[in-house]
């Protein structure tokens, strides 16, 4: 089936992210989803605000941003994938949430329409199955922040089928990215490996090895990561930190990959990182 609507799922940093490489560079109409107006609306200004950036640049004009801009529709209800030939979802990373959403979207998708899933980790195969096109079910995993970040983290579930893993694929070019293909386990590739560096940054600050500056400069003067892993910790957000964390250690019974319980402290406090201003840094001035 030949894409020109895509769909998204998911209106917070990933889904208006993909929204926005969706339309341009990609060059489709976008249906951009989330559960009430007030996240479907922040998800557009900030699309808004990044084609400024470009507009100011002098990479794209201000009719060219006026054009993608009308080519995205925002939606608050799942019945509008209707019109979708592929839908990605971007929703929080939460296993109910996400098995409740793929049931809904396999009933109001026409036959055909491939459904990919940017979980950080939840297994492919587990949302898959909550589906009755199996065989149609992938993970399409992009990085924050997706108009930056050149990857996209392609995983086959145990029943995807080449055709939607090649669809996927191209997708992903069209979207200006660089597909790197991995299998369905626990935190895939990316987050199998990113994730225990972050843990294990939490824990040298639980046991006051280093102050937050500290742990970070040593990332990045010394490693040479383009932000250390408490400041990345806050950009991705500590709760999804937390669930990919979980996701692990649950998925392969490994004490290896025990959340840090500071981690868990401050997701309860409601520092989630930059999204609510207060992380391991400060972001409320
Ligand atoms: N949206 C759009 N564009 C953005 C942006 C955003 N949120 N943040 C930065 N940019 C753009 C800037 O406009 C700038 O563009 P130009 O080069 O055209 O001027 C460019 O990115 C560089 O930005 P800055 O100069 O402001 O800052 P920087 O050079 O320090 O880069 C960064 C910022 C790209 C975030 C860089 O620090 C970086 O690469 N950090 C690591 C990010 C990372 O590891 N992401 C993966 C997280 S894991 C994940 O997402 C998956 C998961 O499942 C958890």
């Amino acid at each position: 089936m030949a894409v020109k609507t895509f769909g998204v799922i998911g209106a917070g940093q990933m889904g208006n992210g993909i929204a926005q490489v969706a339309a341009s560079p990609g060059g489709l109409n976008v249906i951009m989803n989330d559960i009430a107006d007030q996240f479907v609306d922040k998800g557009y200004d900030t699309i808004s605000k990044n084609l400024d950036r470009l507009v100011a640049k002098e990479k794209l004009t201000a009719d060219q941003k006026k054009e993608i801009m009308g080519r995205i529709k925002k939606s608050t209800k799942l019945e509008d994938m209707k019109d979708a030939d592929f839908v990605v979802e971007a929703a929080t990373e939460r296993e109910d949430l996400k098995l409740g959403i793929f049931k809904k979207l396999d009933e109001v998708c026409k036959p055909g329409v491939i459904l990919a899933t940017n979980t950080s980790s939840i297994p492919i195969t587990r949302i898959a199955g909550s589906t009755k096109r199996p065989a149609l079910v992938i993970g399409m995993h992009f990085m924050n922040p997706v108009p930056v970040m050149r990857l996209v983290e392609i995983i086959r579930g145990l029943a995807t089928s080449q055709e939607t893993y090649n669809m996927t694929e191209a997708l992903s070019k069209q979207f200006g990215k660089v597909p790197v293909e991995c299998n369905d386990f626990p935190g895939f590739l990316s987050n199998r490996i990113l994730m225990p560096m972050i843990n294990e940054a939490v824990y040298t600050l639980m046991e006051g090895v280093g102050t937050p500056k500290a742990i970070d400069d040593i990332m990045v003067l010394g490693m040479n990561h383009p932000m250390g892993p408490l400041a990345l910790a806050d950009l991705i957000g500590l709760d999804t930190c937390w669930a990919i964390m979980d996701v692990l250690y649950k998925g392969f019974g490994d004490s290896k990959y025990r959340p840090c319980p500071l981690l868990k402290k401050y997701v309860d406090a409601g520092y989630m990182g930059r999204k609510t201003g207060k992380g391991f840094y400060d972001y409320s001035k």
